[in-house]
């Protein structure tokens, strides 16, 4: 027994073995990028990609030394479809770490299935509380937000402008229940009451019928969750429904980010609150925005930078295992401990792994979500539900 043990132990040591786990650690790291690249939230998944791909050039092509190989698929936003897709990445592709995605409902099946393999998942948006909430993991991370978190901070806004009565309207998925369910929790301590909770499901953007509902019941204000092209169809409809004037629009910062070229004069002076703005106007902010316009020829956006950012977590917990990701335990301590660089400003990553985080009020002046100031000094993400 024991010279079988002997026997095992120089096996391991071996020069061959010694040099595939070398290669293992030093080899390409391969990257699945699990996105929405069709559908109303195709621009997010673009700009996800684009910011990863800039942090990965910013470094010569590397992650912590290692080049970086990529495998995409598109999720399509669509629930039924992400099991299928994530173990395809996983069991065909055999990638080492899962990047995606950015409608919650998939971000839930993408979690679930990188908590039964143990595989690295990084989610670049989706807000779904439970990602780090019940299902949180230590091989689940997220570079972006809450749902909870921009809600929270916009009841808290809303509040202090003093409206009492409020509408809320949005898709009727994990993204806009959450998001209003913050926002409710922090306008309804401050004294506020929301009368109404309208929903249409995702992505249908047939607003007419509620905007009606929402002039016969004439709140002091409005507060939405949409984004993407749905966010657009939005706030065009609303304005053109005579409801800009008279009632305002809140939203979570999704509203007008990376939209702003489409909603136009439809836009101008709406108020959001989001853990990004177009003008932070820091040294960091400033070359970040100007590398992501000389390489794509955009502007960034908040999804650019959460892409950006989740190669940021990336190379750090690879630093921590000096590249082994097998060593989770090393990686989440590694990550855990950091502060990200963030565009944003920087932001450290709670015990669930969600940023913990600076919220901004923003006002859109022209093409931009102008700060206004900060709404909510380093959120927490209560992450109830989360035993790690
Ligand atoms: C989500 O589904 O969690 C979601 C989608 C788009 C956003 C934000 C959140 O812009």
């Amino acid at each position: 027994m024991k010279i079988f043990r002997l026997t095992l132990l120089a096996a391991a040591l071996s020069p061959l073995a010694l040099s595939s786990a070398l290669a293992q650690n030093t080899g390409k790291i391969k990257v699945g990028l699990m996105l929405p690249y069709t559908g109303t939230f195709a621009a997010l998944g673009n700009a996800i990609e684009n910011g990863f791909r800039l942090h990965v050039m910013e470094h010569g092509g590397k992650l912590e030394g290692r080049e970086v190989e990529f495998v995409k698929v598109d999720d399509e936003s669509d629930p039924a479809k992400a099991t299928d897709n994530v173990n395809k990445l996983i069991k065909r592709d055999n990638v080492d770490v899962l990047i995606g995605t950015v409608h919650s409902g998939v971000a839930m099946a993408m979690a679930k299935v990188a908590k039964d393999t143990g595989t690295l998942l990084i989610v670049p948006n989706a807000g779904a509380d439970a990602v780090t909430g019940p299902m949180c993991a230590p091989n689940i991370f997220r570079s972006s937000f809450s749902n909870w978190q921009p809600g929270y901070a916009s009841g808290e806004v809303v509040a202090k402008k003093g409206h009492k009565k409020v509408v809320t309207i949005t898709w009727k998925y994990a993204a806009g229940d959450e998001s209003v369910r913050g926002f409710k929790e922090a306008f309804e301590k401050s004294g506020g009451k929301v009368v109404k909770e309208l929903s249409l499901p995702f992505p249908n953007v047939e607003f007419q019928a509620l905007l009606t509902d929402i002039a016969a019941t004439k709140p002091d204000a409005v507060y939405t969750f949409f984004a993407g092209g749905g966010a657009v169809k939005f706030v065009k409809d609303y304005a053109a429904a005579g409801l800009k004037k008279t009632i305002p629009l809140y939203g979570s910062g999704f509203l007008t980010d990376g939209t702003l070229d489409a909603q136009g004069a439809d836009a101008e002076g709406l108020e959001t609150v989001l853990h990004y703005a177009d003008s932070l106007n820091t040294k960091r902010d400033n070359e970040f925005r100007l590398s992501y316009a000389k390489t794509f020829k955009l502007q960034p956006d908040v999804y650019a930078v959460q892409g950006y950012d989740a190669a940021q977590m990336l190379a750090v917990g690879l630093k921590g295992v000096k590249g082994d990701l097998s060593k989770k335990a090393e990686f989440a301590a590694a990550v855990e401990a950091a502060k990200i660089d963030s565009p944003r400003g920087p932001f450290t990553i709670s015990k669930a792994h969600n940023p913990v985080q600076d919220m901004y009020l923003r006002k859109v002046v022209g093409k931009e979500n102008t700060l206004v100031g900060i709404a909510s000094k380093g959120l927490t993400d209560p992450a109830r539900g989360c035993k790690m």
